[in-house]
């Protein structure tokens, strides 16, 4: 029998229908990731490994495993895995883009508007039973959306998503990208995109070269009126220098869906601030979009295996 290995909280169903389909499954139940040694002792006789995100796929795990022929990931992130061994070991990477692209551009655009409208900070004022004052004009403002300027970081997929979602607020959309692309959105530099920007959204892949990308260089450069909103990967930006520019009132505010550390830790400076929203690592979690995503991930994971073409490969 062929051995697959789940090393992450997955869906019953998808796990039922690996077995069905004729694999030996061994599969980490727990939403609480295994440990290396755990990984690396199970994908040792494994042609399969069905990953995600909470999983650290590196050069001694993929030493580890003497027939994998695929590692499979539940998402469309794959800094977790060191790719550029595992293919030279031969090891086939699937991935899940598109399936959630339209779920992620849609949280964006949640964070945009509970950063620019303060919705997050209303709710938490009336459970908090702080509303306790007549409507006055000047209460909780916050700043327009319709007819801003959207920078977008970053053009793939989600950008292109964003920029449709953009239109329909009637804003500006003006993107940086490695490479120019065509869209409806005007090119321009970094450093112009961050002096035009009412709201910027991060939507790059994290790598060498975006690690730490939002620096407090970068936050100087922008607006003192505007926000900034990650749904990228965490660690595109510099959490330290954020908390300090959102402290100093260098920006008006953020809106950040992912983190350097996950889950949150309870004493991060984050917390305690009231211009930032903060949501769970939330952008692709639909019912919908996730059962795309098991789909993909294990049909790429069955077909590498079996040499065929994958629904993604990386
Ligand atoms: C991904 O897929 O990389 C997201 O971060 C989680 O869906």
């Amino acid at each position: 029998m062929v051995k697959v290995v789940v090393s992450f909280k997955f869906f019953d169903k998808w796990i039922s229908f690996l077995k069905e389909s004729g694999f030996e499954v061994v599969y980490w139940g727990s939403e609480y990731p295994p440990s290396k040694d755990w990984i690396k002792d199970n994908v040792r006789d494994a042609e399969g490994l069905l990953c995600s995100l909470v999983n650290r796929i590196d050069r001694e795990v993929i030493d580890s495993a003497e027939r994998l022929k695929v590692i499979s990931t539940f998402s469309v992130g794959y800094d977790h895995i060191d790719v550029g061994y595992a293919k030279q070991k031969g090891i086939r990477i699937g991935y899940t883009p598109e399936v959630l692209t339209d779920a992620t551009a849609d949280l964006a655009f949640g964070l945009l508007l509970a950063a620019a409208r303060r919705i997050a900070e209303g709710d938490r004022l009336i459970r908090e039973g702080k509303w306790n004052k007549p409507w006055t004009p000047d209460f909780m403002l916050g700043s327009m959306v319709y007819g801003k300027t959207l920078g977008i970081v970053g053009m793939g997929r989600i950008g292109r998503a964003l920029i449709s979602r953009a239109k329909g607020f009637g804003m500006r959309v003006v993107y940086y990208s490695r490479h120019r692309k065509e869209v409806e959105a005007e090119y321009m530099s970094l450093e112009d995109l961050l002096r035009v920007s009412d709201f910027v959204i991060i939507a790059v892949d994290l790598n060498e070269s975006t690690f730490h990308m939002v620096n407090e260089e970068f936050l100087r450069k922008m607006k003192r009126s505007a926000y900034l909103i990650n749904i990228s990967r965490g660690k595109v930006v510099d959490e330290e220098a954020l908390v300090k520019a959102l402290r100093e009132g260098l920006i008006a505010g953020a809106a950040l869906d992912v983190f350097e550390e996950e889950p949150l830790p309870q004493d991060s400076p984050l917390i305690g601030l009231q211009n930032v929203v903060l949501t769970p690592h939330l952008g692709s979690a639909t019912t919908e979009t996730r059962e795309k995503m098991a789909e993909t991930a294990v049909f790429n994971l069955i077909k590498g295996i079996r040499g065929e073409p994958m629904v993604y490969e990386v």
